[in-house]
This record gives structure tokens, sequence and C-alpha cells, in this order.
């Protein structure tokens, strides 16, 4: 079977300036929400990415009309008349589940595949289901499908979340803006995307306050008083912060442009404590690194902590600093899977539940790697430009999912990676 891979020649330095895409996690929640806008929004700044042509064909399936034009959107929702996310989508993608609430809002109704299991841990959607069942909705499991439906119509609720899940506070607000009355969202997720979505929410004619905080407040709207809007997608922080980990790898100084520097406020002060120089502007920040990396102690946590989705690459650092790093990520069950394939290239790593001791190396060694996940995959291919000789990385439609162009970004920094299709004699699915 023929299988992408990309190979990394080692021992580059990594320099320059790199245009950031619009977030990943935002852009695929803005395509869901338009479904609120029953006409054509326009959403800009959208990755190319596979997971945002995966969360097309979702709306596609639903009956939107999508165009694109290069980093720009269309998606005309006037037609949407099905409210069933089928399962070979959503078991491509986890984040299909994010229709529910826009569903919700749009028909009182919906049938979602039940998204299965995740490499990352459980990811369970009990939050979701407990918060919209506040809001009036009941749910039943029939072959494999969730099936939701608001009898008697949304209305509005205090919902207090165990656990600020991004996903769980995202549906909620989703399916709140048109419930009748108002609905707090207590213990609410504070990621910047929160923010991107009441935002465009709002530009459709939603109240939605206090998103970035604990606590939002939505005063629910009849759904015709909703309509289309023009949104520009924010800049995703986790493709800055691999770039910026790839710049303190190597030395840099390389920046980058089209994100706000607030939201890696955390892990700024990770990489200062590893002995980088950072500085930022309105829109772009600058790693550079002249003495050598110190560890760190790192543990993730809910924005504005440190993101889950920069610990692998963080790990990476750690395993080239001079000394040891605790690594403790409390977002993620099983999400060290990673440090494995980083210790075929010489890292030392001993993991204890959910804790990485990372003893720092002096140097990597190219090896043939494959990415567990979309994170991984994209620090595999920063610790083969760091690395003596070859690094081959496997598995690279992970990375495909969320980093657009990422090897042609890295080469115009300096690095020397290419694609290739190689024949594989194992069959590894
Ligand atoms: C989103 C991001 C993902 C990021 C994560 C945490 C998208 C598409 N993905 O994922 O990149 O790593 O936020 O920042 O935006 N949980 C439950 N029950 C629920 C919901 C969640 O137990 O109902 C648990 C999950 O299993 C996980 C934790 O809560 O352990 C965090 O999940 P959540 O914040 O919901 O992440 P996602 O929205 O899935």
């Amino acid at each position: 079977m023929a299988e992408d891979i990309i190979r990394v020649r080692g021992n580059k330095t990594l320099a320059g300036e790199v245009k950031i895409s619009g977030a990943k996690n935002s852009a695929l929640k803005l395509l869901a929400a338009a479904i609120l806008g029953q006409g054509p929004s326009v959403i800009h700044n959208v990755p190319l990415i596979s997971d945002i042509k995966v969360m097309s064909e979702v709306l596609d399936c639903l009956g939107a009309h999508i165009e694109r034009d290069g980093h720009t959107i269309r998606i005309d929702t006037s037609d949407v008349d099905k409210y069933e996310a089928p399962y070979e989508l959503v078991s491509k993608m986890r984040a299909s589940i994010s229709v529910l609430g826009p569903l919700l809002g749009r028909f009182g109704r919906a049938h979602v595949a039940m998204p299965g299991g995740c490499q990352i841990g459980a990811r369970k959607i009990d939050m979701h289901l407990k918060g919209l069942e506040a809001l009036g909705v009941e749910f039943k499991v029939a072959h494999g499908y969730l099936q939701a439906v608001a009898a008697d119509g949304l209305h509005g609720a205090e919902v207090m979340l165990d656990f600020p899940s991004v996903g769980a506070t995202e549906n909620l607000l989703m399916a709140s803006v048109v419930a009748e009355g108002e609905t707090i969202i207590e213990n609410a997720a504070r990621e910047p995307e929160i923010v991107d979505l009441a935002n465009m929410l709002n530009a459709m004619g939603a109240q939605v306050t206090g998103a970035g905080t604990s606590s939002i407040r939505v005063e629910g709207v009849p759904l015709s008083s909703l309509h289309p809007c023009e949104h520009t997608t924010v800049g995703d922080r986790i493709e800055a912060g691999t770039f910026l980990v790839g710049g303190a790898l190597t030395g840099g100084p390389l920046t980058v442009r089209g994100v706000n520097p607030s939201y890696l406020h955390m892990a700024i002060i990770k990489l200062r404590a590893m002995g980088c120089t950072v500085e930022a502007g309105d829109d772009w920040i600058r790693v550079e690194r002249t003495g050598s990396l110190q560890p760190v102690d790192i543990q993730t946590l809910p924005h504005p902590g440190f993101p889950t989705d920069l610990q692998a690459q963080f790990m990476l650092l750690a395993a080239l600093a001079q000394g040891t790093s605790v690594i403790t990520e409390n977002v993620f069950e099983n999400r060290f899977m990673f440090a494995s394939e980083l210790m075929r290239m010489g890292a030392d790593i001993t993991i204890e539940e959910h804790h990485a001791l990372v003893r720092g190396v002096d140097h990597l060694e190219g090896a043939p790697v494959t990415s567990t996940d979309l994170r991984a995959g994209a620090a595999l291919v920063l610790a083969g430009i760091v690395a003596d000789g070859e690094t081959l990385v496997r598995r690279i439609r992970h990375i495909d999912r969320g980093y657009e162009n990422y090897v042609g970004k890295l080469n115009s920094l300096g690095a020397d990676a290419e694609r290739m299709r190689i024949d594989m004699d194992d069959d590894e699915e």
C-alpha cells in the first residue's frame, strides 16, 4: 500500500518569518455555527487542512452549499434541511460533534453518529449531553447514532460544567443562542476559539456576553432573528506555538506572524524559562536562543493554562535541555504516546501515569518514526530537523489534519524536508 511520508534531513536551523494560518479549532466551529445563520455566510482566514474538508463534507451532507476561494469559505445554509451527521464522516473527525448544538438550534433535533474511541483518551461527551439536557433536549442512542430532540423547544438554564470542556461549551453556546430566555454557562472553557465563536454568533444577531471568562451569559433570541455574517478566523495559536518551538530548538531567530501573543502567554513564559528570548508585538512573536536549553516543569491545563496541544512539542524541547524536566498531562488521558517515538530517536523519558520525567540528552538521532496524533506528528518533524542524520515520519495524514503546508513553511525557514510517496509492505491499519 502506498503512503505519504515526510523525509527530514537533520542538523538544520530554523530562522526567518512565517505566516500563521487561521485556527483549526476555531474555523471548524465557525463553519458549524453558520447553520444558524440560514443564509450565505463568509468566513475568512480558514486554513487549508484536511479537517476543514471533512467539516465541509458534513455540512454538505446536511444541505449546505460551500464554495472555497483560497482561505475564504462562502457557506450558504439556506437549504440545510437534514439533521443527521453520518458515521463515515464523524468517524473521520471527532469534531463533527460540533454540529449537534447548531442543528438543535435550527431544527430542535439532531442525529449525530457516536464519535467512538480516540487515540488520546476516552474523550467522552457526557458534559455536552448533560448541559443540553438542561436546555430541554432528550437523548437516546439507537443504531450507533445519538438522537437528540427538544420536543418542547430549547429553554434557557444555568449549567455548571464539571470541567471547562471546549467542545461542551461550544455546543451549549450554539444551542442556547436560540433558546427561550437566559442561559448561563458556569465553569465555561476560556479558550480564544470560544471567544471567536461567540463573536461570530453575535455578528449573526445572537446576544452572548462573558466569552473568554468562566461565566458565559446568553440571552436567547428567536431563530428567525439570526442572519448570515462575514467573519475572520483568529490565528492558530497552536501552529504558532509549534513554529516557536522550532525556533527555540534550533536557535532562530524565528518570527511567527498572524497570531495574538496573549493567546500564548503561558507557552511564552515556559520558552523564557527554558532560556529563550521572546519578544512580541500586536500580531507577532519572535523567539531566539543563544545559550543552552534549560529544563522546565510544565502541566497542561485548560486555557489560560499550558495547552495540551503544545505538550508534545515542549517535550521535544525538554528532551534536549540540560537537566531533568517534569511534564504533567492533566487534560487528556493517554497523551504520552509521542514519548516512545521520541525515545527511538535517543530521548530519555520515563512515564509514570500522567507524568513524564524527561532527562535531557545532548543530541537526537534520525530514525524512522510514526505520528501517533496531529501534534505528535508535527513535533516528530521538528525532532528530525534538529537530529543527526535522516528521519522518516510516517502516518503524516495526522499532520495534514491541522497544519497547512507544514513542510513548505518549514523549508522556507531553512529546513530540508520533503513529502514522498512510498510503498509500505506492512498493513498498519
Ligand atoms: C478541543 C480541541 C483539542 C484540544 C482540547 C483541549 C477541537 C476540535 N479540539 O477538544 O485540540 O486538545 O479542546 O484544549 O477544538 N471530556 C469529558 N466529557 C465531555 C467533554 C470532555 O470527560 O463531555 C473530557 C475529555 O475526555 C478530555 C477533557 O474533558 O479529557 C477535555 O476535553 P475538551 O475540552 O472537551 O476537548 P475537545 O473539545 O474534545
